[in-house]
């Protein structure tokens, strides 16, 4: 393989596919600024096109041993609930890492990985996030939210106030990066495009739900409607946008859960055989 660089350019990341024996052009331009585009060419010569592989680590499990697994982490996840009043007991940090750990193994188109995880236990900047999620919470749902939107919401019991904002220990903001920005050796910015953004940012929060709950803590799935106001308080960069905020930690003493229910597979399952 070979690259053509112009001085100065830092290459960043590529994206193409193979065609028959036809030479390969990797390309990522921005539309606005055609002097950086960048351009790699790989030439079909025999080795030198085939993408770099690796034997696949794979336990392959006995039968009974896989319903086993199934049917265990089933039970486990059937006990997950959201929970919206939390201790302020304090967690061991390496929890929430350890989860946040397991969900960067999520799948994501062309691998992009295009999520970042800010993780807040500052009691003062908690404070801030709780004050400007109640406002927008305030507006919705005296305002903003349609008749249906608050009957869909009845049965939760929730309202505007937030106090596990500042209560669980820790806030987790999951960011999606609806496209890359890097700077050349310019200092000009470089943006990419990312591929299935929400789709793979959405498996990873529900791979981080997930190992915060095998790692036995709360969770709430948080969407405070809107939430801009996240990427100011937490400084975050032009291209990433609130995903999700998870308030984590251990429930408190009296947390209740509304009484719903998940639908019955018969209704959720259809095999086509
Ligand atoms: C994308 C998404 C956004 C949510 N936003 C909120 C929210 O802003 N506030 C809240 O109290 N619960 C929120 N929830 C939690 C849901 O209300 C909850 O998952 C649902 O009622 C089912 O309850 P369970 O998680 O205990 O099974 C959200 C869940 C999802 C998946």
């Amino acid at each position: 393989m070979f690259a053509m660089l112009r001085s100065g350019q830092v290459p960043v990341g590529s994206f193409g596919g193979s065609c028959g024996n036809a030479p390969v052009l990797s390309f990522r331009a921005t539309r606005q600024n055609w002097r950086r585009v960048f351009i790699v060419m790989r030439t079909q010569k025999e080795g030198n096109h085939a993408p770099q592989m690796d034997p696949l680590r794979f336990a392959r499990l006995a039968a009974e041993e896989q319903l086993r697994q199934a049917s265990g982490f089933f039970q486990v996840m059937s006990t997950r609930r959201t929970v919206r009043s939390f201790s302020p007991e304090p967690v061991p940090f390496e929890l929430i890492e350890t989860a946040i750990k397991a969900a960067t193994t999520a799948p994501s188109g062309a691998n992009q990985q295009p999520w970042r995880f800010v993780v807040v236990s500052n009691p003062e900047v908690k404070r801030q996030m709780r004050e400007a999620a109640e406002a927008e919470e305030k507006e919705f749902y005296h305002r903003r939210a349609p008749r249906e939107w608050l009957e869909a919401l009845q049965p939760l019991g929730t309202d505007w106030h937030k106090p596990f904002l500042e209560i669980a220990p820790y806030l987790i903001v999951i960011f999606r990066l609806d496209y890359g920005l890097s700077r050349d050796a310019e200092g000009q910015e470089i943006k990419t495009k990312h591929y299935y953004v929400m789709e793979s940012v959405g498996i990873a929060a529900g791979i981080l739900l997930t190992a915060l709950h095998m790692a036995g803590l709360a969770t709430l799935t948080h969407t405070p409607s809107p939430m801009g106001f996240l990427g100011k308080i937490l400084n975050r960069p032009k291209n990433e946008k609130p995903y999700l905020l998870i308030p984590a930690g251990y429930p408190s003493a009296d947390a209740a859960v509304p009484r719903i229910s998940k639908r019955p597979l018969a209704e959720v399952l259809e095999v086509v055989s």
